[in-house]
């Protein structure tokens, strides 16, 4: 019987390191998984999935390069996905040196152990649309030039240059994967499709009144995430290493989802209002407020337009998206108001 393969994935209880772990565990991989001490409130997507006891649990701080070396020494890895950072880009605003450190450095921490104690092992690293920023062309792909607009972003790029140094420097198996947002019912609450969900089922259960967002005219290129892990996976199988635009080629506003979960919730709705500000989503049989605008949550400088071109991933690694905008919607909304009490 060939031998169990071994992977290391980091920020494996967040919304994509448990849909990989459980993609690996089908594929019989031996899964070592792993978060910083105090993620684990945040096992219950390893719960729902019921792979908390198939896999090893360590607990690992990026900011610490000891640790690493430690888990390197404990185990022979042949692949290691990293997809832990302090990922939710309006934080970045505030905690810049912290993002930078996990975000950033830590792909470097992983990077020095592949080259010092384990140079087979595969690397995979998350990247990201972000990158892209302020975007310089219309479509990105793989060779669109980066123009980032946050410390996230900044530090996102770090780590994916540092993984390319890498790879060319010292012959490694070192990828990116620079990912568009994927969104499912693991998505964390503080970002946008997850918080308009729960506020709107929220709102139907007379938990809250209405929802607030900050700038809903952005857009973005929005899969869905289980299907963006295979990707990784495939990205680590693949002959050569390189690295890919994971995407669904479509576009659509922060305005226009909510629109969509509103009318899958059968909520009829206007908006009214002109200016950016003021703009506020009505319930047009009771008059009611359900949306409305707080500058609060605008970022000090916005990511205004995403749409990836996944054409390479397509053709080499035979990977398209299968989801939807409208069917990624149903299937969040469905999984919330199962779960939701
Ligand atoms: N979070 C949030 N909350 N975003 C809001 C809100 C709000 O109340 N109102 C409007 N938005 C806008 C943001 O300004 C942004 O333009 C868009 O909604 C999406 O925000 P997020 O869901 O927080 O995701 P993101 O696009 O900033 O970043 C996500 O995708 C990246 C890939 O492109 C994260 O998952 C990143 O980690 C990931 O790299």
């Amino acid at each position: 019987m060939a031998k169990k393969k071994i992977a290391l994935i980091t920020g494996v209880s967040g919304q994509d390191g448990s849909y990989l772990a459980h993609f690996l565990l089908q594929k019989n991989y031996k899964v070592i998984g792993s978060d910083r001490r105090s993620a684990r409130n945040t096992q219950w997507r390893l719960d729902r999935l019921g792979i908390m006891d198939k896999l090893i649990y360590e607990e690992l701080e990026l900011g610490e390069i000891f640790e690493i070396q430690r888990l390197f020494k404990k185990y022979n890895f042949d692949e290691v996905y990293n997809l832990a950072a302090q990922s939710f880009v309006g934080s970045s605003f505030n905690s810049p040196l912290n993002t930078a450190n996990i975000t950033a450095l830590g792909v470097l921490r992983f990077l020095e152990c592949i080259r010092t104690i384990s140079p087979k092992t595969k690397f995979y690293q998350a990247s990201s649309s972000e990158m892209f920023g302020d975007v310089l062309e219309k479509i990105q792909n793989e060779k669109t030039p980066f123009n980032p607009q946050s410390p996230y972003a900044i530090s996102k790029m770090f780590g994916h240059f540092a993984t390319t140094n890498y790879r060319l420097s010292y012959n490694l198996f070192a990828v990116s994967g620079i990912l568009f947002n994927h969104e499912s019912p693991f998505r964390g609450e503080e970002f946008v499709t997850r918080k308009i969900i729960k506020g709107f089922i929220n709102i139907l259960k007379g938990k809250q009144k209405f929802i607030e967002l900050g700038n809903i005219e952005a857009k973005r290129d929005w899969g869905y995430a289980k299907e963006y892990v295979e990707a990784m996976w495939k990205m680590l199988q693949n002959k050569s290493p390189k690295d890919y635009v994971i995407s669904t080629g479509k576009t659509y506003s922060v305005k226009e989802f909510v629109n969509e979960v509103a009318r899958y919730l059968n909520f009829k709705t206007k908006w009214i209002g002109k200016s950016s500000l003021n703009k506020k989503l009505i319930h047009t049989d009771t008059n009611k407020v359900l949306v409305k605008i707080n500058k609060k949550f605008f970022r000090p400088a916005e990511v205004n337009f995403l749409k990836g071109d996944f054409s390479k991933a397509r053709k080499e690694l035979n990977w398209k998206p299968k989801t939807d905008f409208k069917k990624l919607v149903k299937i969040m909304v469905d999984e919330e108001l199962k779960y939701s009490n």
